[in-house]
This record gives C-alpha cells, sequence and structure tokens, in this order.
C-alpha cells in the first residue's frame, strides 16, 4: 500500500512529548519535503476497543500535508482490530503498532517489546490490525531485539509476513535502552531481510546524520527522536537564531496552557523537558543550562524567554 510520508525524514514517536501541540509546531516549522510525517505518543490498548474520543484527541484538531501516524500497543487483538477499525473511521492516515516499548507495564501486558521474544505473536498481531483496516497503511515498530540483535532478520520477516506497509526498527536492544551507542549496521541488515521499506532509527544526532544512515543502511526513511528534542529543525536543517529557539518555547507554553490546560508547573516541566536537551540557536549553552533548569518560578522562565526572542 502506497505511504502518505510527504518526505524522507519523519519524527518519531514519543511518550509525553509528542502529544497535539509539539508535534504540530515541529510539523510547521519544516517543509513537507523534509519532514515527511510525524507520529502520536503510543496509544495503550488494553482489553476493549479505545473509543473515537481518545482516538481524535491523539490525532489533534490540525491537519498538515504531512501524515500523522496514530500508534496503538496492545496484545489482546480483538481490542486491537476493533480499534483499527474506528481509527480508520475516525479518518487516521496510517497506523502505527508500537513493539519497542520497554517499560514494565507493556511488558506487564504482554505488549511492547515483550513480543519481540515471540516473533510469531509479533507476526499476528500485525496480521490482525492489518485485517481489519481497508485502505489505511499498517507499520510496525520495533527494536533490534528483545536482550541480543541476533535475530533482527527473524523480527523484521515476522513483520513483513504480518503485513506491514513499512518497517520501522530502532536499533538497539530493549536491553540497550537508550544507550549512547546506536549499531546501525542492524537497520542495514533489516534492509537486506525484508522487500518492503524500511525507516531507520536510533543515535541521529545532526541534519547531515539523516542522510548518512541512509547511505550507510539502504533505509529508506529516518526517524529522528531525542534529537528533535534539543532542534525542532533538525528535519530541514535550518540554522535557527535564538530568537527563533525562544519562540519555540514560547508557542508551546502557549498551546500547552491554553489549548491543553496544563497548569503553570506543567507547563514549565514540559518546557524543561526541551531545555534539558535543547542545541537550537545557541538559546542554552554550556553552563547555562544549568539555570534555566533549576528555575522553580515559572512565570521568570517565560519572562526569560520573552527576553531572548526579543534581544
Ligand atoms: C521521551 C521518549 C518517549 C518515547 N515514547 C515512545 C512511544 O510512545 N512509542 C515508541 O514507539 N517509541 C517511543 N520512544 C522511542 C523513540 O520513538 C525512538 O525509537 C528512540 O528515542 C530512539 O531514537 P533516537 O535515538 O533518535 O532518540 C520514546 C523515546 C523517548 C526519548
Amino acid at each position: 500500500m502506497q505511504l502518505p510520508f510527504t518526505g524522507p525524514w519523519l519524527l518519531a514517536p514519543m511518550e509525553g512529548v509528542t502529544e497535539p501541540c509539539f508535534r504540530e509546531l515541529v510539523l510547521e516549522r519544516n517543509p513537507a519535503e523534509t519532514l515527511g510525517g510525524a507520529f502520536t505518543e503510543f496509544v495503550r490498548v488494553v482489553s476493549e476497543a479505545l473509543p473515537d474520543k481518545t482516538l481524535r484527541k491523539q490525532l489533534g484538531p490540525q491537519r498538515f500535508p504531512q501524515p500523522v501516524g496514530l500508534q496503538l500497543m496492545g496484545a489482546d487483538l480483538a481490542a486491537l482490530a476493533e480499534t483499527a477499525r474506528r481509527a480508520e473511521a475516525v479518518g487516521a492516515p496510517l497506523l502505527d503498532l508500537n513493539f519497542g516499548c520497554p517499560a514494565k507495564g507493556a511488558l506487564r501486558g504482554c505488549s511492547g517489546s515483550d513480543l519481540l521474544r515471540d516473533p510469531a505473536r509479533l507476526e499476528r498481531t500485525v496480521r490482525a490490525v492489518r485485517d481489519a483496516v481497508d485502505a489505511t497503511p499498517v507499520t510496525a515498530k520495533i527494536r533490534a531485539g528483545y536482550d541480543h540483535a541476533d535475530d533482527v532478520e527473524i523480527l523484521a520477516r515476522a513483520v513483513e509476513a504480518g503485513g506491514a506497509d513499512l518497517l520501522t526498527i530502532h536499533c538497539r536492544t530493549r536491553a540497550e535502552f537508550y544507550s549512547e551507542a546506536a549499531p546501525w549496521e542492524r537497520i542495514a541488515r533489516a534492509v537486506q531481510a525484508v522487500s518492503i521499506p524500511v525507516c531507520g532509527n536510533g543515535g541521529v544526532r545532526t541534519h547531515a546524520d539523516l542522510q548518512r544512515m541512509r547511505d550507510e543502511t539502504g533505509c529508506r526513511y529516518v526517524m529522528v527522536g531525542q534529537a528533535a528534542l534539543g532542534d525542532p529543525w533538525i528535519f530541514s536543517g535550518r540554522s535557527v537564531t535564538t530568537a527563533d529557539a525562544a519562540e519555540f518555547l514560547l508557542a508551546y507554553a502557549e498551546l500547552l496552557a491554553g489549548r491543553a490546560g496544563k497548569r503553570p508547573a506543567r507547563v514549565t516541566g514540559r518546557l524543561k523537558q526541551l531545555l534539558g536537551r535543547w542545541t537550537a540557536g545557541g538559546l542554552v549553552e554550556g553552563a547555562e543550562r544549568d539555570g534555566w533548569l533549576a528555575e522553580r518560578d515559572p512565570d521568570r522562565t517565560l519572562e526569560r524567554l520573552r527576553v531572548a526572542m526579543t534581544a
């Protein structure tokens, strides 16, 4: 099935980050021919299909030229299939399945990365969702393995056999969590093992890394997670000013407080999540980072951003 991405680089699903407000700001700031798509945070499906309201909330109110894939995670195949049908009916342009989440909660429910230990179940899970929807592409995101990466090919083939239209592979195993090392050769092995398109993920730090990963692994798409928290312009490679960087964070704060109704402390919590990694526009440099993170008064953080925006 035709994939709806408008460009080769994709914003990764990130729980607690890629809700509609953050996603929209990133999608607005990167041309569609560079940032080709984004994903929701994972949405857990336990034993009952999720209501339309939950699915609409995850997809957000705005539409962009780029598709936003709705990511589902669950082990109950009937509930997953019914949720997929509902997601298609409410207009999700793409459905993604999460087989990488390392959290204990996911494992207790036997979903997320737990399925990396059971390729047959991995395949059945993809198949259940693939068969539930008609015209919506289905993609699956795995890690390179559970506690070793010997079976990358087996896992990649299970995803393909389940009928997925795209395999995304995060090159670290579950045991490696978010380690510094990101062995891209595992992505190259997955590319060799299947004939569906592959999206590589893991360890991209700069705009130049995007093309480098494609060249070194042969993957068609590249997904960026953590580096996009520090530089939301990483997809276009635009080098922004300090004012642009401060404007992004202020716009984010405004959306979180206004549309999402978050309290000031929650808003600054989210800002600090970005400030802790922020690299764009020279806004946060060297020892200044500690100062930004130590600030307890939400108003002072916002005031500091306003000053930076007009400086
Ligand atoms: C804060 C955070 C939340 C994440 N949440 C999800 C998620 O909801 N679904 C998912 O498939 N992966 C999730 N991930 C993993 C990322 O999508 C990505 O695979 C991982 O960060 C590796 O890419 P990177 O090295 O570019 O960060 C999350 C990662 C981070 C840092």
